[in-house]
């Protein structure tokens, strides 16, 4: 039965399972299968044309593992491959769910004049953030600011040290961001350091809390198309492209508690 089948995640790396811890939370009889690309992280800078390669690989994998529905967990993927996803997942009848578009609808109708997006240089030059905001409602102003440092300090466990808060301090005070009244997280490493970007502000703007606004919208779809699990003994299965000490102990700190990360070739 379709309702019984895991939920398929992915993202690049671990930054994807700050997604699914939340997933895990809201959803907790799901079963779900994680998919980190460590081979072939950062995603940040490369080509679309690359991203779209592997992320076909990491969707037909999922497909393959019958999920019955997938989740980009990452916004470089979603910035430059999502229609390749959707297209795929067609095929089997599977929905799709991404990190941007419930976020965009959120802040749309949120009450923000003037929001700020940090992310990957990827994501940034996609616009992504801007158009599907500016789509809903145009009179949003929207700030975008690359800040490439962050996923390799976060990944080499420079959080809540001076060299996070030189750098973000570095970034937030661009002369773009000064008058924003809301910011977005567009990157799923970036919950790490949520905290410190709060201590920037003071308290000051908002910070959208991405992965619980994704969540809750995977939650409603998967109830609203009916494909709720009727288990109670979820199976919870992490595959990564590329298996190191390092990777695994950074999956426990994404995803706040230890997990058996299998490796797992795509070719
Ligand atoms: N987790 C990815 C994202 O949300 C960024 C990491 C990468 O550059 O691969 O965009």
């Amino acid at each position: 039965m379709k309702q019984n089948q895991p939920i398929g995640i992915f993202d690049s790396g671990v930054g994807g399972l700050t997604v699914a811890r939340v997933i895990k939370q809201l959803m907790p009889n799901e079963s779900l299968i994680y998919f980190g690309d460590s081979k072939h992280l950062p995603y940040g800078d490369k080509s679309k044309e690359v991203i779209v390669e592997y992320v076909t690989q990491i969707t037909n994998f999922l497909l393959s593992k019958d999920c019955k529905a997938i989740v980009v967990a990452c916004n470089t993927a979603t910035a430059n491959a999502l229609k390749e996803v959707k297209a795929l997942a067609k095929t089997q009848k599977i929905p799709v769910f991404d990190v941007i578009s419930p976020v965009a609808e959120k802040v749309a109708y949120n009450f923000s004049q003037n929001i700020g997006v940090i992310a990957t240089k990827s994501t940034i030059a996609s616009h992504i953030y801007k158009k599907s905001i500016q789509r809903l409602n145009k009179h949003i102003i929207v700030e975008e600011l690359a800040t490439p440092l962050l996923v390799p300090i976060i990944e080499d466990g420079f959080t809540h040290h001076p060299i996070s808060e030189i750098t973000l301090k570095t970034y937030l005070s661009k002369k773009k961001l000064k008058n924003i009244d809301s910011l977005i997280l567009g990157c799923t490493h970036y919950p790490l350091i949520f905290s410190e970007v709060n201590n920037y502000y003071q308290n000051k703007i908002r910070i959208f809390d991405s992965p619980l606004i994704v969540a809750n919208h995977v939650k409603q779809e998967i109830e609203r198309m009916k494909l709720l699990t009727e288990n109670t003994t979820p199976t919870y299965e992490f595959f990564v492209s590329d298996l190191t000490p390092t990777f695994k102990k950074l999956a426990k700190k994404f995803f706040g508690a230890h997990i058996n990360l299998e490796m797992k070739m795509l070719s």
